[in-house]
């Protein structure tokens, strides 16, 4: 499966996939590695293993929609069918969605729905939540909103520090995030509503 990932930072979670295809577990090929931010880290990464990575810069664009038409060129140009957001912080508009339905997937480090936004971790810490953990959903237009494909839970401490929760989350986001890019490349994921199925492997 060609696709495309996008990365506002340091891109863990893209490292964990670029090791899975490398090491022949991940039947999907990053095409193009795209960061709003043009000093992230994940696109250091990306040049590493030679993957094409490419700079662009939200406040360079005068609104969203300009903005995810470049991103949305330059993913077409690359090749990508489908889209893997890794610490991706913008949200896209229909513009993105439309042009490759049921091909965008997140990872969010919290059980949704509950603690969504950029502070997942930070805020079911300050909640004092038992059990913590990270989601993989298809992107719909709502932050932190579409189809659940695979969720994992790791237990929070009473009074740790949010780092210490966030690394805890982190090791589970680099186990399921590409468990589920695997399903997609498999063609296993049917959308029927709000829930995924997942379709047996063929053999
Ligand atoms: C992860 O916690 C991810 O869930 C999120 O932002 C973080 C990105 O980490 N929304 P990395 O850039 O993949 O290391």
């Amino acid at each position: 499966l060609p696709i495309a990932v996008l990365v506002s930072g340091g891109g863990s979670n893209l490292q964990s996939l670029i090791d899975r295809m490398e090491s022949g577990t991940l039947d999907a090929e990053i095409k193009i590695v795209i960061s709003n931010k043009p000093d992230a880290h994940g696109l250091t990464r990306a040049r590493n293993h030679g993957i094409p990575a490419l700079a662009l810069d939200h406040t360079d664009y005068p609104s969203r929609e300009a903005f995810d038409r470049a991103m949305v060129r330059a993913i077409q140009e690359s090749g990508a069918q489908s889209v893997v957001l890794a610490g991706f912080m913008r949200i896209l508009t229909s513009e993105f969605l439309n042009a490759f339905p049921g091909n965008v997937l997140n990872i969010h480090p919290a059980l949704l729905p509950s603690f969504p936004g950029a502070h997942g971790q930070r805020d079911a810490a300050e909640y004092g939540v038992r059990i913590a953990g990270c989601t993989v959903h298809f992107v719909d237009e709502k932050m932190d909103h579409g189809p659940v494909i695979i969720q994992a839970a790791v237990p929070a401490v009473p009074g740790e520090e949010t780092d210490a929760l966030a690394a805890r989350i982190l090791k589970l986001e680099h186990r399921i995030y590409p468990q589920a890019v695997q399903w997609l490349a498999q063609d296993r994921l049917r959308m029927d509503g709000r829930h995924v199925q997942l379709r047996p492997a063929h053999s």
